[in-house]
C-alpha cells in the first residue's frame, strides 16, 4: 500500500495527557490507515489505554489534535467518537451484567432518538454474528456468559453501531489460545472490508500475526513505529523494555530434595457440583518447579484451590511437608508456608486506598524485619517496597502512591510481588504471567526460578507450553480433571504435550511407568 498518498483514517498529533504525578502520554503522534491493523505495544503503564481513551473521548488531552479522515475532530465524549465511527472494547468490559445481550447492544442508543424495533435488531445481530462467526445467545444475561463470550458481545455491539475504526484494549489477555485464534479471524475479516483496527497487546506472537504495523510506547512516548514484517519479537521486546530481554533463563542444576507437597488420589467438584479433579496424584519436591500444562478449565483452578484450602476435597489427601492438611483451613495452609497467586487476582486483590508499599507489606508486616512487637518500621517497609518495585518493574510515581491510581497490569504486579515475597515452603502460581508485559513476565519467571533455587517447591500452572518448558523441571499435563502424563521439562516435546492437552493419553503414545509418570528416555 502506498501510505504516503493516502489520508490516514486517524491521525493523532502531539497528544499529551497527564495525571497527577504522571505523564501518561507525551507528544504522541499516531496514524492509522484504512484496512490496516496497528498493534500498540508497550509495558504495563506505558500509556496505551490512556491514549486510546483520548481517541474515544473518555479523556480530554492536555495538548494535541486529532484528525479523522483528514478533518480536525473535536472528540469530547464517547458519543462524539461513536458518531465518527470509532468503537472501543475496553480492557475491563463495560457491559451491564443483569441485562441481556440484545439489551446491551442497543444500550444508550435510545437516548439518541433511536427507537429500537427489537425484531429488526435481533435479525441484524444474527446476521452480524453469522458473518463474523461471533456466536452468542442474544437472550442470555451477561452474567451467564464466559469472558470470551462477553467479548464477542462487545465486538458485536461495535459492529452493530457501524464502527469503522475498532480499538481493542488487550483483548486476548483474558482469552484462551483457541479464543485468541478466533479473534484473529474476526479482525482479518474486518480488515478485508476496509475497516481499521488498533490492537493493544503485550504478546509478540500476536503482534506478528495480527498486525500490519507496530507502534511501541515506552513511558508515555513513542519508542518506535515499524512495519511488522521489518521487525522481530526480540527487537520489539528491546524497544518496549528499553534493554535487552533475556529469552533464556539461568537456572541451577536440578537437584530435588524431599517432597513439600504430596497429593494422593485427590477428587473435588467444580462450582456446578461436577467432578473437576479425578484421582489426581503427584508430588512437588524442594527445589523443583512442577509445571501443570493444559487448556484452562480442565481442573487447574480447582487443583490450586484444593491445595490452598479454598475448596473441599471429596476424597483423597493433601500433605505439606508430610503433614496432613486435607481440607484444612486456608489460614492453616498459609501458616504452613504456602503462598498462592490465584487465577482471579481481582478477588484477593490489592487494597486500592492503601499505598503500594503497604500493599506489598500486607502479608509480612507482623514479622521482623518490618516490625518489632506491635511497632511497624516504616523505613524498612519502604526499602523492602522499593526493592520489589524495582524487581517487578511496577510503574508507580512512588511507593506511597495509592494502588487505585495504578494501571491494571501494575496492580497485578503488586499482588504478585507480595505473594512471591511472602512464600516460605510452597508457591502455587496460577497463570502468574497472564496479562503481564514482557518485562514483568520475565521477572515473574525469574522469581519462580529464584524460589526454586532457594529450595522451595513451586507448582506452576500455565497454558504456555514454551514457558513451561523454559521454567519448569517437570511437566504434568491436565485434561478433564486428570493427569494425562508427566515429562521432564529438559527433554519435553511441545507437540507431545499439545496432544496430551487435547486428551491423548501418554499411555497411547508410548510405554510409561505411570507410578513415576515419567517417560523413560
Ligand atoms: N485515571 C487515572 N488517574 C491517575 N493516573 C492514571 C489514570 N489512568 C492511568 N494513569 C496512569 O497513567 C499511566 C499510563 O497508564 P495506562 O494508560 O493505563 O497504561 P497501559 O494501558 O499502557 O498499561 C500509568 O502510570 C497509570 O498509573
Ligand atoms: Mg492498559
Amino acid at each position: 500500500m502506498e501510505k504516503e498518498k493516502q489520508v490516514p483514517v486517524v491521525e493523532m498529533r502531539s497528544v499529551t495527557k497527564t495525571f497527577p504525578g504522571v505523564i501518561a502520554n507525551e507528544c504522541v503522534d499516531l496514524s492509522l490507515y484504512a484496512g490496516e491493523v496497528l498493534a500498540l505495544l508497550g509495558e504495563n503503564g506505558a500509556g496505551k489505554s490512556t491514549l486510546m481513551n483520548v481517541l474515544c473521548g473518555l479523556y480530554r488531552p492536555d495538548e494535541g489534535e486529532i484528525f479523522i479522515r483528514g478533518k480536525k475532530a473535536e472528540i469530547n465524549s464517547p458519543r462524539d467518537s461513536q458518531r465518527l465511527g470509532i468503537g472501543m472494547v475496553h480492557q475491563n468490559f463495560k457491559l451491564v451484567d443483569s441485562m441481556t445481550v440484545l439489551e446491551n447492544i442497543i444500550l444508550g442508543m435510545k437516548d439518541q432518538g433511536f427507537i429500537p424495533d427489537m425484531k429488526k435488531v435481533r435479525a441484524e445481530v444474527a446476521t452480524l454474528s453469522e458473518k463474523y462467526n461471533l456466536s452468542v445467545n442474544p437472550d442470555a444475561s451477561i452474567w451467564q456468559l464466559s469472558v470470551g463470550e462477553q467479548q464477542r458481545v462487545e465486538i458485536l455491539k461495535l459492529l452493530y453501531r457501524k464502527a469503522e475504526i475498532l480499538i481493542l484494549d488487550e483483548p486476548t489477555a483474558v482469552l484462551t489460545p483457541q479464543e485468541s485464534q478466533e479473534l484473529s479471524k474476526v479482525i482479518h475479516l474486518m480488515r478485508a472490508e476496509g475497516k481499521s483496527a488498533i490492537f493493544i497487546t503485550h504478546k509478540m506472537e500476536e503482534v506478528m500475526t495480527f498486525s500490519d504495523r507496530v507502534m511501541v510506547l515506552r513511558k508515555g512516548k513513542v519508542a518506535a513505529e515499524l512495519s511488522t514484517t521489518s521487525t522481530s519479537p526480540r527487537d520489539l521486546a528491546k524497544l518496549m523494555v528499553g534493554r535487552e530481554v533475556l529469552f533464556e533463563l539461568e537456572k541451577k542444576p536440578f537437584q530435588p530434595g524431599e517432597a513439600v507437597l504430596s497429593l494422593e488420589k485427590v477428587c473435588a467438584l467444580d462450582d456446578r457440583g461436577l467432578p473437576a479433579l479425578k484421582d489426581v496424584s503427584f508430588e512437588v519436591r524442594k527445589g523443583e518447579i512442577v509445571g501443570i500444562a493444559g487448556v484452562a478449565g480442565n481442573g487447574q483452578r480447582e487443583l490450586a484451590e484444593t491445595i490452598t484450602g479454598l475448596r473441599k476435597l471429596t476424597s483423597g489427601s493433601v500433605r505439606i511437608q508430610q503433614k496432613d492438611v486435607t481440607n484444612a483451613k486456608p489460614l492453616t495452609i498459609i501458616k504452613a508456608g504456602v503462598a498462592h497467586i490465584p487465577q482471579d487476582r481481582a478477588s484477593v486483590g490489592a487494597v486500592g486506598d492503601m499505598s503500594v508499599a503497604s500493599n506489598l507489606a500486607m502479608k509480612d508486616y507482623r514479622k521482623k524485619p518490618l516490625s518489632i512487637g506491635i511497632f511497624l518500621l516504616p523505613q524498612q517497609i519502604l526499602s523492602m517496597a522499593k526493592k520489589l518495585i524495582n524487581a517487578f518493574r511496577i510503574a508507580t510515581p512512588s511507593p506511597e502512591t495509592h494502588v487505585k491510581f495504578l494501571s491494571g497490569g501494575n496492580i497485578q504486579k503488586t499482588i504478585l510481588a507480595r505473594e512471591i515475597g511472602a512464600c516460605k515452603n510452597l508457591l502455587v502460581a496460577v497463570y502468574p504471567s497472564r496479562g503481564l508485559d514482557i518485562g514483568a513476565t520475565e521477572s515473574v519467571r525469574k522469581q519462580l526460578i529464584e524460589q526454586r533455587d532457594k529450595g522451595l517447591g513451586v507448582l506452576f500452572i500455565s497454558e504456555d507450553i514454551d514457558e513451561l518448558i523454559q521454567v519448569a523441571d517437570t511437566i504434568l499435563v491436565m485434561f478433564e480433571g486428570k493427569i494425562m502424563g508427566s515429562v521432564p521439562a529438559a527433554s519435553a516435546d511441545p507437540e507431545k504435550i499439545g496432544l496430551m492437552m487435547a486428551g491423548v493419553s501418554q499411555l497411547q503414545n508410548e510405554p510409561t511407568d505411570i507410578r513415576q509418570g515419567v517417560i523413560p528416555s
